[in-house]
């Protein structure tokens, strides 16, 4: 009985602690600097990389219209095979169509990292 009872403290001591460390590591979202990327890319505190430049930063059309009779169209340019310095200064520019972000060096790290993978 004595040893029994012993087994089930010596048991507990060792599985609780176990528990708590499982928990903790499943409560943790790990997530890779690709996936931290594409939720900016998404969703960047302000209207989403996406919306214009498209699922993969190709080229896209945003809208067409007409004007004097000629078919004009708006489109963004390919962002996904641009070198790092371009693409970070076009972040703080504060003109033409595309809105200004507040975002971090890491921030914009990240995103240039998932775009340019999907090239
Ligand atoms: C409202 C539409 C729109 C949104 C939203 C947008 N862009 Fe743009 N982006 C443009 C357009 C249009 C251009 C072309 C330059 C201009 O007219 O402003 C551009 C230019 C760029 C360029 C420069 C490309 C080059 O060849 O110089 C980069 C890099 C870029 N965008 C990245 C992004 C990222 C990253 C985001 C999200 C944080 C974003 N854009 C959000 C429309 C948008």
């Amino acid at each position: 009985m004595l040893l029994n009872n012993r087994f089930i403290c010596f048991s507990l001591f060792l599985i609780f602690p176990a528990c708590l460390i499982s928990q903790n590591s499943k409560d943790e979202s790990f997530i890779t600097p690709q996936e931290y990327g594409k939720k900016l890319y998404e969703n960047p505190r302000n209207i989403g990389c996406i919306k214009c430049h498209g699922k993969n930063g190709e080229s896209e059309v945003i809208t067409s219209y007409k004007n004097k009779g000629k078919n004009k169209i708006i489109k963004t340019p390919k962002i996904n095979d641009m070198d790092f310095k371009t693409f970070k200064k076009a972040m703080s520019k504060d003109k033409g169509i595309m809105p200004k972000y507040d975002l971090t060096d890491e921030e914009i790290k990240a995103i240039y990292l998932y775009i340019t993978s999907k090239k």
